[in-house]
């Protein structure tokens, strides 16, 4: 057995912050934050608003669109770094709001690479017949864990969700993924609990390029693959420079690269389910395509999920 993607979906919170809502809060510019990252505006969760309770809804969107009710569901694995509780964790009280008690439900927090993890670990559930329908998510409230007085920071992350229904299936999706970390870096990007996101950007920017061409490149070789294969390349969304570097080196036009990150800013894990969902509904990403998912977090953590659609 293997793992096909059946459905996705996504939601992001109704408040938007643009650079220039930025300027009125600190030291910065509109030009600067669109030169350097590509963002021009972001989604903000509202004060009573949790990350279950942005996941709710893009878990439903998935499911619905892989014609499943939720009671199908087997196995939840949540990806984020701001759960709402230390426990339960957010695949269980997920769990409790779709009302299907019984399978497996846990999290998964490897900062920004969290939802090519959790896309992992359920695709190796499946394959060893130990789920049949798992619904994977990446969800996150950023704005809980943003220093608002750090303009190297506040003006990159953001809240959002996204999600994707695996099922089990004799035909190959998921390709293969490869999973790395290296925590001698954990200086250069973290979060101690209860406070907030600590990073120094530039020394991220360089290994971020270094490490997700070699991921590329290591998801291709895997698959007997070369560039020329991939339709789209479906990045996590940091930083648009860091996408650029990627497609440059896939040698593949941006025309075949998924990018939100000008509308949605950085929601972690989150990040990429939402552009997958993104590619799909607007009928870009079609049925058979061949997609390369990867991303880098702090940890640092990296990976790569290669997926015939
Ligand atoms: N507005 C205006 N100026 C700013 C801002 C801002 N928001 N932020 C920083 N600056 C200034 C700096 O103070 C610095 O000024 P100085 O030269 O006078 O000291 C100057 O701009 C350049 O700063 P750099 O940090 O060198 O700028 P850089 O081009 O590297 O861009 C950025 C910064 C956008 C953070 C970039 O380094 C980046 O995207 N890094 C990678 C982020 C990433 O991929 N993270 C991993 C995923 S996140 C996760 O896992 C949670």
């Amino acid at each position: 057995m293997y793992s096909q993607i059946a459905g996705t979906g996504s939601y992001l919170p109704e408040k938007i912050l643009t650079n220039q809502d930025l300027e009125g809060l600190m030291d910065t510019s509109d030009a600067w934050i669109r030169e350097r990252t590509g963002i021009v505006q972001r989604h903000v969760a509202a004060e009573t608003q949790g990350t279950v309770d942005l996941a709710e809804p893009a878990a439903r969107a998935a499911i619905a669109a892989a014609g499943l009710a939720p009671t199908d569901i087997d196995l939840i694995v949540f990806a984020t770094s701001t759960p709402d509780y230390v426990f339960p964790n957010c695949g269980v009280l997920l769990q409790q709001r779709l009302a299907c008690p019984g399978g497996a439900a846990f999290s998964i927090e490897a900062a920004c690479s969290g939802f090519v993890y959790a896309l992992s670990v359920a695709d190796k559930f499946i394959k060893a017949g130990e789920a049949r329908h798992a619904l994977v998510v990446g969800a996150e409230r950023m704005s809980r864990i943003t220093d608002w007085t750090d303009r190297g920071t506040a003006v990159l992350f953001a809240d959002g969700a996204g999600a994707v229904v695996l099922k089990a299936d004799p035909q190959a999706g998921i390709l293969s993924t490869h999973l790395h970390a290296d925590g001698s870096y954990k200086e250069l990007l973290y979060c101690h609990s209860g406070s907030a996101i600590r990073m120094a950007g530039s020394e991220v920017f360089k290994i971020a390029v270094v490490n997700l061409s070699k991921a590329v490149e290591e998801a291709l070789a895997a698959n007997g693959l070369d560039h020329t294969a991939v339709d789209w390349l479906v990045p996590h969304q940091a930083n648009v420079r860091i996408i650029q570097a990627a497609a440059r080196r896939l040698d593949l036009p941006m025309s075949r690269v998924i990018v939100t990150v000008q509308d949605h800013g950085n929601t972690s894990a989150a990040s990429i389910p939402l552009a997958l969902d993104v590619g799909v509904r607007d009928g870009r990403i079609k049925r058979g395509e061949l997609l390369l998912l990867e991303a880098f977090g702090g940890g640092f953590t990296w990976g790569s999920a290669l997926i015939r659609y």
